[in-house]
């Protein structure tokens, strides 16, 4: 299968600085624009120069330190706008001006208070002025996906005669859905003249979650450059998640006949970075590079991926950087996933002794939401006396605070002490003597797995 090259344009520099919490400074900035170049997106949109002089700074510096990638900056159909865009650029070895102009008639009429006629004045304008400076252009049509189909025909032209090298069709509000989305693509290619020579691109705000989707049908639909960023952040409910579109692409190359650049074991370097720079947590479930993506609880998982990862797991976490799946014991654990644990903390145990042990860390597990190392080594400690095997320096992976405190174990069987969590809630505390009295039936179904 011939796979086409999809551009990848990240903004997490400037849409997605514009989310709630995430603005950066010039060196934060500088910072992130290093990682998108390791990460091998092709375009790194770095800022609004127009808005602050720190974003005028943050445009130059990135445009004279990060060499490889086109460094685009954003600016509005008018020309203070797109010279000062020009003046933060103009040191980068590939500079591309982004030039954006509302076309639906509610931000015509309400917003901009301007007719159509003047709309597309403003639009040629724009473009031949950015063009005078730069050969990279690239025009946005804000709102396009609430834009009447025949304005924004005539506006697209309008652009393409005017020297526009990449036409970009935001779906600003996050309001289309696919069908829809790669329809208005396959409109654009059948009515605007001259179209196949500029690229197409797409621009996918979450706000229905349907973002990575419409992306995906709009490039199936002819579009060639995606607009995306880091963890999906930008306005409002963010952006297009450029780890999701990559992996989707590369996952399911069966049915995506496309292929980008992005070096996939830089995506959860990338994510890491950015959380770092933000302080804004990525949420737990996030595909691709959220704690969990690679997370397993439920006892029958486990087994399977313990077996064979390809059973739960539809790429590895080393193809996006994440160091190793996670076996989270929880109350849906199994006696693989927990006798794997316990090897890796150095214990061994014989088949019964086992049997004792998963039979207490099921009660403790219904009352905590997450057994750690440390609780489990508790438990041990407090389950056997003879078979105990003292961990090795071997034990893989596991704090020296826990191999100390295994260490410890023979000394102390004091068999009522409390079992601390930690957490303030009170009803945390679990008396390990009780524990035994408390297994169920359920059990027996969870001993299978
Ligand atoms: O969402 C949008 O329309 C934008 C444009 C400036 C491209 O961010
Ligand atoms: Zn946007």
């Amino acid at each position: 299968m011939e796979r086409v090259r999809i551009t990848v344009f990240d903004t997490t520099l400037r849409d997605g600085e514009q989310s709630p919490g995430c603005s950066m400074n010039v060196h934060e900035k500088l910072r992130m624009a290093h990682q998108l170049d390791r990460l091998g997106v092709d375009v790194i949109e770095a800022g609004f120069p127009i808005a602050s002089d720190g974003d005028f700074e943050a445009v130059q510096a990135v445009a004279a330190a990060v060499r490889r990638p086109t460094i685009a900056a954003l600016a509005r159909a008018c020309t203070p706008d797109i010279e000062r865009a020009w003046a933060a650029l103009k040191g980068a070895v590939r500079p591309r001006i982004h030039v954006f102009l509302a076309t639906s008639d509610i931000h015509l009429k309400y917003k901009l208070r301007i007719t159509r006629e003047q709309c597309l004045q403003q639009a040629r304008e724009s473009v031949a002025l950015a063009k005078s400076f730069c050969d990279d252009v690239e025009f946005s049509t804000e709102d396009a996906t609430r834009t009447d189909p025949d304005f924004l025909c005539e506006v697209v032209q309008a652009v393409v005669d005017a020297g526009a090298t990449t036409v970009n069709i935001p779906d600003t509000v996050g309001y289309t859905i696919p069908s829809e989305y790669a329809q208005t693509i396959r409109m654009l290619r059948e009515r605007v003249k001259g179209i196949e020579n500029v690229t197409i691109s797409v621009h996918c705000h979450d706000d229905l979650g349907m973002a990575v989707a419409n992306s995906l049908a709009a490039i199936e639909a002819g579009a060639r450059q995606v607009e995306c960023t880091i963890n999906g952040i930008g306005e409002r409910a963010g952006n297009a998640s450029l780890e999701e579109l990559v992996m989707a692409m590369r996952v399911r190359a069966d049915r995506y006949a496309f292929h980008t650049d992005v070096v996939s074991e830089q995506l959860y370097p990338a994510s890491h970075t950015l959380t770092e720079i933000t302080e804004v947590p990525v949420q737990p479930n996030k595909a691709i590079i959220g704690r969990n993506a690679f997370a397993h609880e439920a006892g029958i998982h486990q087994d399977g991926v313990l077996k064979n990862p390809l059973t739960y797991e539809i790429m590895t976490p080393h193809s996006v950087g994440v160091p190793d799946s996670r076996l989270v014991l929880g109350k849906h654990s199994g006696r693989h996933a927990l006798s794997l644990r316990c090897e890796q903390l150095g214990f061994r145990f014989e088949r019964r002794e086992l049997d004792e042990i998963y039979r207490r860390f099921v009660v403790l597990a219904d009352r905590i939401k997450h057994v750690e190392d440390h609780h489990l080594v508790e438990l041990i400690q407090e389950t056997t006396t003879t078979t105990v095997q003292m961990p090795t320096a071997s034990a893989q992976g596991i704090p020296v605070a826990v191999i100390a405190a295994a260490a410890a174990a023979n000394t102390s069987h004091t068999t009522d002490r409390a079992f601390t969590v930690q957490s303030t809630d009170a009803r945390l505390e679990v008396s390990l003597s009780s524990l035994s009295e408390h297994h169920g039936d359920q059990e027996d179904y969870l001993w299978g797995v």
